[in-house]
């Protein structure tokens, strides 16, 4: 996907987008490779491995022959695979059901169910073995990993939440409904948690990765991220999105625009934007770019 706004953000995609096609070499060569290819190179905003490069502070303009000894590019690629994952399996029919995802047809529309469920297996697995993978000490590959495998996991107790809402703490059949809070804490898992942690991957790297800034950063971003995505679902096109819009009432999900609708939706989306940008002034590393990122994450369009 080309036309970031900010040059920053699309040199880091750029340096990402080259060092990509090459970790498709940990499947064999096959169905599944071809699968796991068709979703993962098939676009995306590479959101995620951005923000990891940006808090690991690394130079978008750096030698293609450097990229091999970069550890950031591995954790922003394990990142990549594990949110594609993510991806693969929230639009199986038995989660969201969609046709169209980056623009290209499903992987279960393209290859069938079966081959949809193992290829976001493989990208699971992959994951980890990039993370695992990385140039750098063992001590900061196994921090990468952890701090991965955590994420995914509250992902999928987030996914649960968005899935099943019944899932919500204490939640029983006679429950009154969903409410802010429950909303909230469902984004924070199925969205927040990938992108705090991509933020902490690459501050790990830069050995920052214990500053309190990234976690209110990260839960901030991830909700931003998410809200917008969900007004996108109500404005925005499938050419725009690469994804078909409309899905979220049509399946009934419970989520802030559909239970405060749109005009309350955009006025919480604002007060998180300013609630961001006082955390950027905390942050270490360029505070000039974590704000452009905050700005993008609330006016995009895709
Ligand atoms: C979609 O993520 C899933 C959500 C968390 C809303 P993105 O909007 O980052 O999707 P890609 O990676 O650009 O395709
Ligand atoms: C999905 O949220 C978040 C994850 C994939 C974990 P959505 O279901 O709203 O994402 P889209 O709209 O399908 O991209
Ligand atoms: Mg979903
Ligand atoms: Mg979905
Ligand atoms: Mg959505």
């Amino acid at each position: 996907m080309t036309g970031f706004p900010d040059p920053t953000y699309a040199a880091l995609a750029a340096r990402f987008e080259r060092f990509l096609p090459a970790t498709l070499e940990r499947i064999p060569p096959g169905l599944l490779r071809e699968a796991v290819a068709h979703v993962l190179l098939g676009g995306g905003k590479r959101f995620r491995p951005v923000l990891c490069l940006a808090a690991a502070g690394i130079d978008p303009g750096a030698p293609p022959e450097d990229d091999g000894r970069e550890p950031a590019l591995f954790a922003a690629a394990a990142l990549e695979w594990m949110h594609t994952y993510s991806l693969v399996h929230d639009d199986l029919p038995a989660l969201d059901d969609d046709d169209w995802r980056r623009g290209r047809p499903t992987l279960h529309k393209k290859y069938g169910e079966a081959t949809a469920i193992l290829a976001g297996d493989a990208l699971h697995a992959g994951a980890l073995v990039l993370a695992a993978g990385a140039p750098c000490g063992s001590e900061q590959r196994a921090g990468l990993c952890a701090l991965l495998a955590g994420a995914s996991l509250a992902m999928v107790q987030g996914q649960m939440l968005d899935t099943i809402p019944l899932a919500m703490k204490g939640g029983t059949a006679g429950d009154a409904g969903p409410s802010v809070e429950g909303i909230l804490e469902m984004i924070d898992g199925k969205t927040g948690a990938m992108i705090a942690t991509s933020l902490r991957m690459g501050a790990v790297l830069a050995g920052t990765g214990n500053h309190p800034g990234w976690p209110a950063f990260g839960r901030l971003l991830g909700r931003c991220f998410q809200l917008r995505d969900d007004l996108l679902d109500v404005t925005g096109s499938l050419p725009e999105l690469g994804k078909t819009p409309g899905k979220d009432a049509r399946q009934d999900k419970s989520n802030l625009v559909s239970l405060t609708g749109v005009g309350d939706a955009t006025a919480m989306l604002d007060q998180l934007r300013s609630q961001a940008y006082l955390v950027t002034d905390t942050l270490p590393g360029d505070r000039a770019f974590f704000r452009a990122l905050v700005a993008y994450v609330v006016d995009r369009t895709a």
